[in-house]
C-alpha cells in the first residue's frame, strides 16, 4: 500500500513537533515536509527540536524545516497536518481546503464554522459526514478541527456519562500544563512557583465546543448537547498533561460502580475499526487516592503507538447528588496532535482520504 504524502504546518512548535512524532514512521503517512515560518527556514530539527521525552530517527533530525507554502503543499500533499496560531491558520488552511487538501488542524479558528466537525473519533464519529457539505469537498479538500486540549481530555468521559445517564451540568476546573501556550509560552517568571487563572479564551471554548461535539449533525447543522458546562481554568507549572477536576449533575443516580463500568467499558469507532493510533482502552479508571497525576499518567494508553492518547479518572466520588472525579489527558498528544491524526486515520478508514 502506498503511503500518502503530508505537510506538517508549524513544525517547529509544540503541537508540530508531536506531529513529526507520530508520523515519522506511520502505516498510513508519509512526511512530505516540515514547514514554519521564514524564522526557521533552512534549520534542521535537530537545531530547533521542543519535544524533550521522544527520541525522533535519525533522518527525521536532519529533515530542514521550509517557509509555508500553500502551492508547494497542495501540489505535494493530499493531507496538511496543522499547528500554527489560529490568526494565520484561518486563511491558510481556507486555501488549502480550496486548493483540494485534506486539512486536520488543532487551531480554533474553524471550530465554529458550520460544516465544519470538531471530531473526536471515540465521541462523534458521524459527524465526519459534515466535511461533505463543505464547499471544497466537491474537489477533495476539507477542513478537520479537534477541540482545545482541555475539552478532549473530557470529551470521552462526558460523552460515556451522558449516554449512560443524561448530562445535565459539568462544573469543571482545570490545572493546564505550560506546553498548552505553546513554544516559549508563558514567561518563566510568572509560571515557576506559581498558577495563573486565567487563559485567554479557555473557559468560553470548553462552554461551547464540549456542546458541540456532544450533539448532533444532521440536516446539515450542528445541533448542540443542551447540557451546561461551567469552567475556570487556570496555568500550573508542569510540563505536559491537564489535570481537570470535574463536578457532574447527572440525570440518574448510578452507583459509584456503574459509573467506572460505563468509563472501562467505553469504546468507540476507533478502537473497532483497530486504527493505529487508538488506546485499546481510551478511558482508563484508577483507584488510588493520589491519582491520576501528570508525571505518572500523562503517557497512559496502549499500543506504543497509543501512549499518551488514553485519559485517566480517578478519585470518583458520590455526594449531595452530584459525582466528583479527576481527568487527567496529553495536551500536546489526546489533546493535539495525536487527535489530529486519529481523526486522518479515521477518514481514511472511510475512505474520504
Ligand atoms: N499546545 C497545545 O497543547 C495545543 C493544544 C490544542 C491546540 N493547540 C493549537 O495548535 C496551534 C499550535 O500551537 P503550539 O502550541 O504548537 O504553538 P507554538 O509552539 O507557538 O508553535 C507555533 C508554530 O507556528 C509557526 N508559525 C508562526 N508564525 C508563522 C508564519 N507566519 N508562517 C508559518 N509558520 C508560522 C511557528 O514557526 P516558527 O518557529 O518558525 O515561528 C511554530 O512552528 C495553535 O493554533 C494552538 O492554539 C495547541
Amino acid at each position: 500500500m502506498s503511503k500518502i504524502n503530508v505537510a506538517i504546518l508549524g513544525a517547529t512548535g509544540m503541537i508540530g513537533q508531536r506531529f513529526i512524532q507520530m508520523l515519522e514512521d506511520h502505516p498510513y503517512f508519509e512526511i512530505e515536509g516540515l514547514y514554519a515560518s521564514e524564522r526557521s527556514q533552512g534549520k534542521k530539527l535537530s537545531e530547533v527540536l521542543k519535544v524533550r521525552d521522544h527520541v525522533y530517527l535519525d533522518e527525521t533530525m536532519d529533515r530542514e524545516i521550509e517557509v509555508m507554502d500553500v502551492g508547494k503543499i497542495s501540489k505535494n500533499c493530499r493531507v496538511a497536518f496543522s499547528g500554527i496560531p489560529s490568526d494565520l491558520a484561518g486563511p491558510t488552511e481556507t486555501q488549502l481546503a480550496e486548493a483540494g487538501v485534506a486539512v486536520f488542524t488543532n487551531a480554533g479558528s474553524h471550530r465554529m464554522d458550520e460544516h465544519v466537525p470538531i471530531l473526536i473519533p471515540e465521541v462523534n464519529p458521524d459527524q465526519i459526514e459534515a466535511i461533505k457539505d463543505q464547499p471544497t469537498y466537491k474537489d477533495g479538500g476539507y477542513i478537520v478541527t479537534n477541540a482545545n486540549c482541555s475539552s478532549t481530555g473530557i470529551a470521552a468521559p462526558l460523552a460515556a456519562l451522558d449516554r449512560a445517564y443524561g448530562l445535565k451540568q459539568v462544573f469543571v476546573s482545570t490545572y493546564q500544563a505550560l506546553s498548552g501556550a505553546g513554544y516559549p509560552g508563558v514567561p518563566s517568571l510568572d509560571a515557576v512557583g506559581n498558577v495563573v487563572p486565567f487563559i485567554s479564551h479557555e473557559e468560553e471554548k470548553m462552554e461551547t465546543e464540549l456542546a458541540k461535539m456532544l450533539g448532533t449533525y444532521s440536516n446539515g447543522k450542528f445541533n448542540f448537547a443542551g447540557f451546561k458546562v461551567m469552567a475556570n481554568c487556570a496555568r500550573v507549572p508542569v510540563v505536559d498533561g491537564h489535570l481537570e477536576s470535574l463536578v457532574l449533575d447527572l440525570e440518574q443516580q448510578p452507583t459509584l460502580e456503574e459509573i467506572e463500568k460505563t468509563l472501562v467499558g467505553f469504546r468507540g469507532e476507533p478502537q473497532k475499526l483497530n486504527l493505529p493510533s487508538a488506546p485499546v482502552q481510551p478511558i482508563i479508571v484508577r483507584h488510588e487516592d493520589n491519582r491520576p497525576q501528570p508525571v505518572f499518567d500523562v503517557m497512559a494508553g496502549s499500543p506504543a503507538r497509543a501512549k499518551g492518547m488514553a485519559v485517566t479518572i480517578g478519585r470518583l466520588r458520590q455526594g449531595n447528588g452530584y459525582y466528583k472525579a479527576f481527568a487527567m489527558s496529553h495536551n500536546t498528544l489526546r489533546g493535539g496532535a495525536g487527535g489530529s491524526v486519529l481523526n486522518a486515520e479515521l477518514a481514511k478508514a472511510k475512505g474520504i482520504l
